[in-house]
């Protein structure tokens, strides 16, 4: 979910609905607003998108108030519908909130609420937590602030909230446990949010709370954040904003996910500037520099994330395992954390997310270091919770990624981890110096073979025209392109709806060569690197079948070409590094099939962006 909340002198609804429009990749199947005007708290939510809260609120409410917030929801507790949407008010309609995150204790919570002659119109557990804080306020006699302390400590979950009370209108009561929130301080004005985006044209300060701290918030005060737990006052740290409006907008691009595809050549350079420097024979990032023995002495190497960041994770086992020769072990975040893993002192936990954000991910870590772990954090959003969690860390700086299906937060994934593994292989001696001193030059020119790749873009909606009302579609790799075929499954199945499977190109004939018939789109990635023989096998099992072959291979290539209904040529590169380039025409492929389809390619429904829930 995505939260806005502003007080100050300005207009608030306009913010709100730009800023939940910028928001809307944490979630879109609701949203809500509140603005408090003339001692009236005023409310509009829908089921939907932003755009329908937008006309509904116009008719329903009156815009005008300088003090208000509102919501974007990802359905956990209910249906997405308009009861659900958030803010919820409390039953006297004095208090209303918005909330991002889980409470689990609610239904104790909502047993004793009820007992007490509470009545609830929504399924939600933050309609709960919103009545039980009135509760406390009635009970213990307290003003807002205090209400929400007490009650947050009787509270399991994770949340980010905001709170506000008819009765005390120059105040928005917000906390922070598991779920992220930035304050943006203006001139007397403030700005709240679940990231920095909606208030960037305001002002370039802001606060992001920490875990279990809560601050009041009013708009001619200074703002006192406090420890939820022991009501100690914290000094918080006002950030300076990296973030411009250019980057947050199209630019000219239909859809976002189209301009982060074209933005890969850049974004991998920004990723390795002043980190890589071939001619000289040097990679350097201060976060593994700073703790190379612990990278040397590890036993092992343990890496954990979710969805496409787990898919990086797996490419960089194999460059891990080659170039540094120490064992990689990679696994969901959710897997990880509720099975009781082996985690030793001499591990290294490699943390992989774009968003810094997601729950099961951050959980893992957490994980990892009670048990002595060094934890390591690849995230490309700066200041985010896994990095600040994390004991050391490199971004990706591939700038904001706001299309859901991620893109260039894979390829700069792969190029940080790639990096890493080639420092780690210096010191160790695993790579020898020819080899070492290749990968740099070849890295250093990919992003130019990525432009080349993008040039496959009218290749690309030529085969998606012929594929794109396929009812299935299987993608297969070897080796570096076995979790590049994954992704490719993954990035159809997010956006398109098409039902898609990625396999190891071998392992087809265990299982999947079942589905191959005339109607059945097998996408094979087939550089000449690698097990090129092996996989031209494949291709012949699956022609024998009848199955349609669209290829990814080396430019120039001959032997698969006469062999493929379809080719798109990439550049050549070395086996390791050639995910980077195998990855962008399937991005393309995929992201054409859904436009000629019909589908929303930036929000595909049900998914979010950054998952905060578990
Ligand atoms: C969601 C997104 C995916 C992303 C995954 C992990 O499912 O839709 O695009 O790969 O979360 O997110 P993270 O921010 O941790 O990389």
């Amino acid at each position: 979910c995505g939260i806005v909340g502003y007080i100050g002198n300005r207009e608030a609804y306009p913010i709100i609905i730009k800023g939940l429009k910028r928001l809307e990749y944490r979630g879109y199947d609701s949203a809500g607003a509140m603005i408090f005007d003339e001692g009236e708290l005023k409310l509009s939510k829908t089921k939907g998108k932003v755009s329908d809260l937008e006309e509904r609120a116009e008719k329903e409410i009156s815009l005008s108030g300088n003090i208000g917030m509102g919501h974007t929801r990802w359905a956990t507790h209910g249906v997405p519908n308009d009861v659900n949407s958030h803010p919820h008010l409390s039953n006297s309609g004095n208090l209303a909130i918005i909330h991002n995150g889980i409470i689990e204790n609610y239904e104790p919570l909502k047993k004793e609420l009820i007992k007490r002659g509470y009545t609830f119109k929504s399924d939600t557990d933050t309609e709960v937590l919103v009545n039980l804080i009135e509760e406390v306020k009635k009970n213990e006699d307290v003003k807002l602030g205090k209400a929400v302390q007490i009650a947050l400590n009787q509270v399991v979950g994770a949340y980010a909230i905001c709170v506000f009370d008819k009765q005390r209108p120059d105040e928005i009561v917000v906390a922070r446990l598991g779920s992220p929130l930035a304050i943006g301080i203006g001139k007397d004005e403030f700005f709240i949010a679940s990231d920095a985006s909606p208030f960037i044209e305001y002002t370039s300060n802001a606060i992001y709370l920490e875990d279990e701290e809560m601050a009041i918030v009013r708009k001619d005060k200074p703002l006192k954040v406090r420890k939820i737990k022991d009501d100690t006052l914290v000094d918080p740290y006002v950030q300076e904003l990296q973030m411009n409006l250019e980057q947050i907008e199209k630019g000219g691009y239909d859809h976002f996910m189209l301009k982060e595809i074209y933005e890969q050549p850049n974004v991998i350079k920004d990723t390795y500037r002043g980190r890589l420097h071939a001619n000289e024979g040097i990679i350097q990032m201060a976060g593994v520099e700073d703790n190379l023995e612990k990278f040397l002495n590890a036993d092992r190497i343990l890496i954990v994330a979710c969805g496409t960041s787990w898919h990086a994770g797996l490419v960089a086992e194999y460059i891990f395992e080659e170039f540094t020769r120490i064992p990689v072990e990679v696994e969901y975040a959710s897997e990880f954390r509720y099975r009781n893993p082996i985690i030793n002192k001499g591990d290294v936990l490699i943390a992989i997310s774009q968003s810094g954000e997601t729950a099961d991910t951050l959980a893992a870590i957490k994980l990892a270091k009670e048990k002595g772990a060094f934890v390591f954090g690849v995230c490309n959003v700066v200041g985010s919770s896994i990095s600040r969690e994390t004991h050391a860390g490199a971004y990706t700086h591939a700038g904001p990624e706001i299309g859901v299906a991620s893109t260039k937060a894979f390829t700069t994934q792969i190029t940080v981890l790639t990096m890493i593994a080639l420092r780690l292989a210096k010191a160790k001696g695993t790579l020898s110096n020819s080899d070492f001193h290749r990968y740099l030059q070849e890295l250093e020119v990919i992003p130019e073979k990525v432009t080349e790749a993008l040039a496959t873009n009218d290749v690309s909606k030529t085969i998606a025209e012929k594929f794109k009302d396929a009812p299935n579609c299987l993608y297969l790799g070897r080796g570096y392109n076995f979790p590049v075929a994954l992704e490719g499954a993954l990035k159809l199945k997010e956006i398109s709806y098409i039902h898609a499977e990625g396999y190891p190109a071998a392992e087809m004939k265990h299982g999947p060569i079942a589905l191959i018939d005339e109607l059945m789109p097998v996408v094979v990635i087939a550089p000449k690197q690698g097990h090129y023989d092996k996989v031209v096998s494949n291709i012949q099992e699956i022609k024998s079948r009848s199955g349609k072959i669209i290829a990814v291979v080396t430019k120039g290539d001959v032997q698969v070409r006469e062999l493929a209904d379809y080719v798109i040529e990439v550049p050549d590169t070395s086996d390791a590094l050639s995910p980077l380039l195998t990855t962008i025409p399937l991005q393309l492929l995929s992201y054409h099939i859904a436009v000629m389809r019909g589908c929303n390619v930036d929000q595909p429904r049900n998914l979010a962006k950054s998952v905060t829930v578990e």
